[in-house]
């Protein structure tokens, strides 16, 4: 198995018993009971569970988009509760790379003009940024589509502009919020194909899905259900499709 041949990477993501409280006027929820997780490099993981399970909140977590009520959290060895907003904005911009359910794309810019936002952000010259746009939509099969705006594309390609968006940085990792929860089931078959090959190319992907079919692509799925880990275990297969988008 694939899997148990892999040598593990260094750890991307240590969380230690994590908590997140929501307070709603009298009452609290709470999203998040206290989640331990690892991930190390070039991992491929699947985050499923029922609707209120904590998904999203774990993610934005992850993600650097919320700050856990109690617990530990470091990104690449550093203490994310120590950063002040200038730092997990750094890490957000640099470090991950967001694919969303509703592609969120500007819908007045081109598919280049749109991979290149976060370069922008970046600080990288006009210049380097458009041949650096230019290459990952080339990588994500959208060489031939750079002028076109969102909606001169299809959903499959849409969601492939923020798959390039979210790679043109070189992230640390790729988190993904039910990317295919917007596509038919082919389209989301071409998104999952991409994000197979992305894996083989050593990115480490974290997905949020609630389809065993979705899931079943990944090499670790990790369920929650009330805010805690019910389960985490290593995705077994047979064969494992290289090089699916060629
Ligand atoms: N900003 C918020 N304020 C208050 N409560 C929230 C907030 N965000 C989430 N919650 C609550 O926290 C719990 C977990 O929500 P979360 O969005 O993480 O679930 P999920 O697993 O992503 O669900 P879904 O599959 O429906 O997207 C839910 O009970 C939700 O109502
Ligand atoms: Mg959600």
């Amino acid at each position: 198995m694939q899997t148990s041949l892999r040598t593990p990477g260094p750890l991307v993501i240590d969380i230690e018993n994590i908590t997140k409280e929501y307070v709603m006027g009298e009452e609290i929820i709470h999203a998040l009971r206290g989640v331990t997780l690892q991930i190390r490099r070039n991992e491929y993981l699947a985050i499923m569970g029922p609707s209120g399970s904590g998904k999203s909140t774990l993610m934005n977590m992850l993600g650097c988009l919320d700050t856990p009520s109690s617990g530990r959290y470091e990104f690449n060895g550093k203490n994310v509760s120590d950063m002040d907003g200038d730092e997990l904005a750094d890490i957000r911009n640099r470090e991950i790379g967001f694919v969303f359910q509703t592609f969120n794309l500007l819908p007045r810019s081109t598919s280049l003009r749109n991979v290149e936002l976060p370069l922008i952000y970046a600080g990288i010259s006009p210049e380097e940024r458009e041949v650096r746009a230019a290459q990952a939509l080339a990588d994500v099969g959208l060489g031939d589509r750079l002028s076109h705006k969102p909606n001169e594309l299809s959903g499959g390609q849409r969601q492939r502009v923020a798959v390039a968006r979210a790679l043109v940085n070189n992230p640390s990792i790729i988190l993904a919020d039910e990317p295919t929860g917007n596509l038919d089931s082919r389209t989301g078959e071409e998104i999952m194909a991409l994000f197979e090959s992305l894996y083989q190319k050593g990115n480490t992907v974290i997905l949020v899905t609630h389809e065993p079919d979705i899931a079943a692509h990944a090499r670790r799925n990790v369920h929650l259900r009330d805010g805690v880990i019910e389960s985490d275990s290593l995705v077994e297969r047979a064969t494992v499709a290289v090089g699916a988008l060629s």
